[in-house]
């Protein structure tokens, strides 16, 4: 694992957009696997502002996000389709056609995972995965306890999930119980994952998941087994690292 911990939020999210840039430039056809969140919201701004100055296209790649609600449809306020639509599609170069979500809409779940995780498979699978990190550990909604193998499946979310999300739900309207999300497997088949954590309420995760022993307890603690995971962290995410010191001496950038 590489830990980047950078100055602020902002210089974390600024790096982040830098790899996923510097991955397109590379590889304009690249398979992005994106998430939602409030983290993402700071990298995909930076992601709009760099497509604006002309430094990175999207128009030859192709995305999957790594989870839906269950029950929202792509058009409806809160679904994780029209929060991808307002924060980065509406404002890049991507193909129509060419960014999938799971369709929470769909009358059978469990099938609609299947066909995404089968979507996933023919594409090649993911170049450049970005991840969030909950507060429990979660990558993807893969919540504690979630099997290290897992494909993409519709799952249960915890209490504390659900409080977190329900920010972004009008009130007294509770965020859905159920959402498809990208397995744990999944997210492994990646060439590359980048997970972003900022702010002092992921810092205990991010001391269990890149210090902790590799359990389904902490979800994220699997990436230590990835060949090649890079975590971005602001100072306030990294203050529970015991060996903090060490990744800044060995990745001052
Ligand atoms: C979202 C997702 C989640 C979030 C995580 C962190 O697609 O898969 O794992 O990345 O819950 O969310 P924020 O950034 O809102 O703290």
């Amino acid at each position: 694992m590489k830990i980047l911990i950078r100055p602020d939020a902002p210089a974390a999210a600024a790096r982040a957009a830098e790899i996923i840039a510097a991955r397109l430039r590379a590889q304009p056809g690249a398979v992005l696997g994106l998430a939602t969140g409030g983290t993402m919201e700071a990298v995909y701004g930076r992601l709009i502002a760099l497509h604006r100055a002309g430094q990175v296209s999207f128009a030859g790649a192709t995305s999957f996000n790594l989870d839906e609600y269950v029950g929202l449809a792509g058009d409806h306020p809160c679904s994780y389709r029209h929060y991808m639509a307002e924060k980065l599609f509406d404002h890049i170069d991507m193909r129509a056609g060419a960014a999938h979500l799971p369709r929470g809409e769909a009358p059978d779940a469990d099938a609609e995972a299947a066909r995404y995780e089968a979507a996933i498979v023919a594409a090649g699978d993911i170049d450049l995965q970005l991840l969030g990190l909950g507060q429990n550990g979660h990558i993807g909604f893969n919540e504690p306890t979630s099997s290290l193998a897992s494909v993409t499946r519709p799952k249960t979310l915890e209490r504390s999930t659900r409080a977190a999300n329900s920010q972004y739900f009008p009130d007294g309207i509770e965020p859905p119980r159920i959402a498809i999300t990208m397995g744990i497997g999944t997210i492994m088949r990646a060439r590359e994952v980048l997970l972003v954590a900022t702010g002092a309420a992921k810092a205990r995760a991010v001391a269990q998941v890149v210090e902790g022993p590799v359990s389904a307890r902490w979800p994220g603690s699997v990436l230590q087994m990835h060949p090649r995971a890079t975590l971005v962290l602001d100072p306030a995410a990294a203050a529970e690292l015991e060996l903090a010191e060490y990744y800044r001496d060995i990745h001052p950038d």
